[in-house]
């Protein structure tokens, strides 16, 4: 039932506050304001790497968790597409542990890399948004995604569980392992606990822009999507999104991989979107922006209040988000994303919910 939503997708995207507030209530303890330690069945504290893989935008809500047990566990992570990872013959010690990342909990290179490592010794975890699934059973750790069915083809509210699952256990892994301070670990807390708030906001403040931008993005055949950090992947994410759905070509690139090639195609025709809080890359990516205004690219620049006070750029759209702890960006960050790839898909009049030629689970390699 789509409800009042003309699409399932539509629906799932506006779902997204309760159901990552969900998901989060189940490894975060609000009222203490710390993380669930005993959610976890993975001892990281004495791993000295994690494995982790996945396909499609399960694999980039890995890598943006790449970044989060690196900087915030000092747990170093090998991540690959599973259909390579499966076949690339890692060498895998007993220090390791794995992690996959499903919706569906079927997918066939998912399922395969999972076993390429349970053979190799390693303990499993899983985040899998359905709970009976292969993936789930096969695993010796299961980390519930709280989404409920997701029908639209196109991953929205998977996706930002996803990413609180992994926010959370990238704490938990901090916290086993000492690295993360109990005042880190406290504001990052309160920062979750706000998202679900801010998030509506954020719905209702940009809804109507970035509706009226889909007009103009549908009239143009390529999008480049940048950004550094954990809105990288994010930016990956954005071009999967928009060409999935809208059929428009979109790539997403590191912001500093700019001048190693991508700039060649920037002119006039092919807008850049520009995922970029006010973080501790801000400067360098605004340097990229300028890059792209010098030639003649138009820009779109996705940012929060500070990031939108500190660069007087000329752009297409400026959709300013409020400012908000690194741990949450990703996961507000990617509203407006889904939100730019679903109105430029709906004006175009595409079958946003079922996309041709792809399947909502991958069971065939
Ligand atoms: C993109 C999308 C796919 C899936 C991928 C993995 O919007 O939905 O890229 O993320 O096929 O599927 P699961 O998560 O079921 O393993």
């Amino acid at each position: 039932d789509k409800g009042n939503h003309r699409h399932f997708m539509e629906k799932e995207i506006y779902e997204q506050p309760e159901v990552v507030s969900h998901t989060l209530s189940h490894y975060i303890d609000f009222a203490e304001g710390r993380v669930k330690l005993d959610s976890s069945q993975i001892d990281f504290a004495n791993l000295d790497r994690l494995a982790m893989s996945a396909c499609g935008t399960a694999y980039y809500a890995g890598l943006i968790g790449k970044y989060w047990f690196e900087r915030f566990a000092r747990l170093p992570v090998e991540i690959d597409v599973a259909s390579e990872f499966r076949y690339r013959e890692i060498p895998l010690s007993g220090k390791m542990a794995a992690l996959f990342i499903s919706q569906s909990g079927e997918t066939a290179d998912t399922l395969a890399s999972l076993r390429y490592c349970r053979d190799n010794g390693l303990t499993i975890g899983a985040v899998v948004n359905v709970r009976e699934s292969t993936i789930a059973r096969e695993s010796n750790a299961v980390f519930p995604t709280l989404a409920g069915p997701e029908i639209g083809v196109a991953s929205t509210k998977a996706f930002t569980c996803q990413l609180s699952v992994l926010a959370a256990l990238a704490m938990i892994a901090g916290r086993a392992r000492g690295t993360l301070s109990s005042e880190d670990e406290a504001a990052m807390v309160q920062a979750l606990v706000e998202l679900p708030r801010l998030s509506n906001e954020v719905f209702h403040a940009v809804q109507p822009q970035i509706e009226m931008l889909s007009r103009e993005l549908s009239r143009f055949k390529d999008v480049l999507y940048l950004g550094r950090g954990t809105s990288f992947p994010l930016a990956l994410e954005g071009a999967l999104k928009l060409k999935e759905i809208s059929y428009i070509h979109a790539e997403g690139y590191a912001a500093g991989e700019l001048k190693h090639g991508p700039i060649a195609l920037i002119d006039e025709n092919m807008p850049v979107i520009v995922i970029a809080p006010h973080d501790r890359h801000f400067e360098k990516t605004v340097s990229n922006m300028q890059e792209v205004a010098a030639r003649g690219g138009q820009i779109i620049l996705i940012t929060d209040e500070k990031g939108a006070a500190a660069t007087t750029l000329e752009t297409m759209a400026t959709i300013v988000l409020p400012v908000v702890d690194e741990i949450v960006a990703p996961i507000l960050y990617a509203l407006p994303v889904q939100l730019i790839a679903y109105h430029t898909a709906v004006f175009m009049g595409t079958d946003v919910d079922q996309p041709r030629n792809l399947a909502k689970s991958v069971t065939v390699e």
